[in-house]
């Protein structure tokens, strides 16, 4: 069976984004795959400053993973900061790692043009994200395009650690295929800009039904009357429905028509919207069901998080006594 690790930041509310670019990959998988999926509670220290904040996303995640379908009994969920491995071994990667590939890492300049701090947790981000990822020795590295240049990052120092310190019949680590979802795009968000917790501009699956269609009726739009045509792929109410629905579902055909529709039978952005709403209702029927339960068990939360921490803290002694052992730490 295949071992799949992937993890996403406690660094708010999750979003479609992370759903069609991540969660929906984890649970196709999981059934056929041995998934260590986790919190990256340290990752998200490079951009949280508030230590109450953090400590309710990082259960709002967890939460958040089993509500959407996750099955503890088929995949291992934890906490990054349970895993305390990922630290060391991200000291030994850092010093196998070229500061100019860092220079280059596309991520760090978005956060940082974005306005948040250029600090060196920022900076050597893709540092500690290689370590969570060699750490349990995956196969695969499931995620949504924005990702694709950490992980190709991963394998380059993957690479150059089993260069100078293994042999060709003994690599340190092993070096993991990154995994994008097919037709995967980035999502964007109301405004338009990738959808991003640290944005501000997600929309969140699990929103009272109010709020929620609030929050759709904010995204952005150009200014077209209803008797225009309208091209569908210009439109982020589309691009977001296409991500949720698939192109060839029958709703996005017919929303497409729509779209493409002029004079008395012209759409609006407002229906649009609205289709997008019903669509988001009803894909996430089951999940917010759910959610309203988890919500009620905290015992339950903290099993699956201590079972997933076992598993995980065995995987990386393995691997982390071999990286000592082969830069002559012990
Ligand atoms: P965020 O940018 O909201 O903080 P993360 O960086 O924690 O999200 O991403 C978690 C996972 O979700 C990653 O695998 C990432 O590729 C995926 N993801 C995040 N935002 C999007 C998006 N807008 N479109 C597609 N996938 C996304
Ligand atoms: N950087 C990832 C993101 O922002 C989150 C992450 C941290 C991750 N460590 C990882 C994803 C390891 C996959 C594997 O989405």
């Amino acid at each position: 069976m295949k071992r799949v690790l992937s993890g996403i930041q406690p660094s708010g509310q999750l979003h479609l984004g992370n759903y069609a670019g991540a969660i929906r990959q984890f649970l196709d998988m999981q059934h056929d795959h041995e998934i260590f999926v986790f919190v990256a509670s340290y990752h998200a220290l490079t951009t949280s400053g508030d230590a109450d904040e953090l400590r309710a996303n990082i259960r709002q995640v967890v939460i958040d993973y089993l509500a959407f379908g996750l099955d503890p009994s088929e995949c291992h969920i934890y906490l990054q900061h349970d895993v305390p491995a990922v630290c060391e071994l991200a000291w030994l990667l850092g010093c196998v790692c070229p500061k100019s590939q860092m220079d280059k890492a596309t991520t760090y300049k978005d956060k940082v043009a974005k306005g948040i701090a250029a600090s060196v947790g920022l900076f050597t981000y893709p540092v500690l994200q290689a370590a969570d990822i060699l750490a349990v020795d995956p196969d695969v590295v499931p995620v949504g395009a924005d990702q694709q240049q950490h992980i190709e990052i991963t394998r380059d120092l993957a690479q150059r650690f089993n260069h100078r310190y293994g042999t060709e019949d003994a690599p340190v680590f092993k070096v993991p295929e990154v995994m994008l979802r097919e037709g995967s795009a980035v999502v964007p968000g109301v405004d338009g800009q990738k959808m991003s917790k640290s944005y501000g501009n997600g929309i969140d699956p699990f929103m009272a039904e109010k709020p929620l269609r609030k929050r759709i009726m904010k995204i952005v739009t150009d200014s077209k009357p209803p008797e225009e045509a309208k091209d569908p792929e210009d439109s982020t109410i589309f691009q977001i429905y296409v991500a949720l629905a698939g192109r060839e579902d029958e709703r996005t055909q017919k929303l497409a028509e729509r779209y493409r529709a002029s004079g008395e039978h012209g759409m609006g952005y407002g229906e649009a919207k609205q289709a997008l709403f019903e669509l988001v209702m009803d894909t996430f029927k089951d999940a917010r069901a759910r959610r309203a339960d988890l919500m009620q068990d905290p015992g339950h939360i903290d099993a699956v998080l201590r079972d997933g921490a076992a598993a995980a803290n065995a995987v990386m002694a393995g691997v982390l006594a071999r990286a000592r052992s082969a830069v002559g730490l012990g």
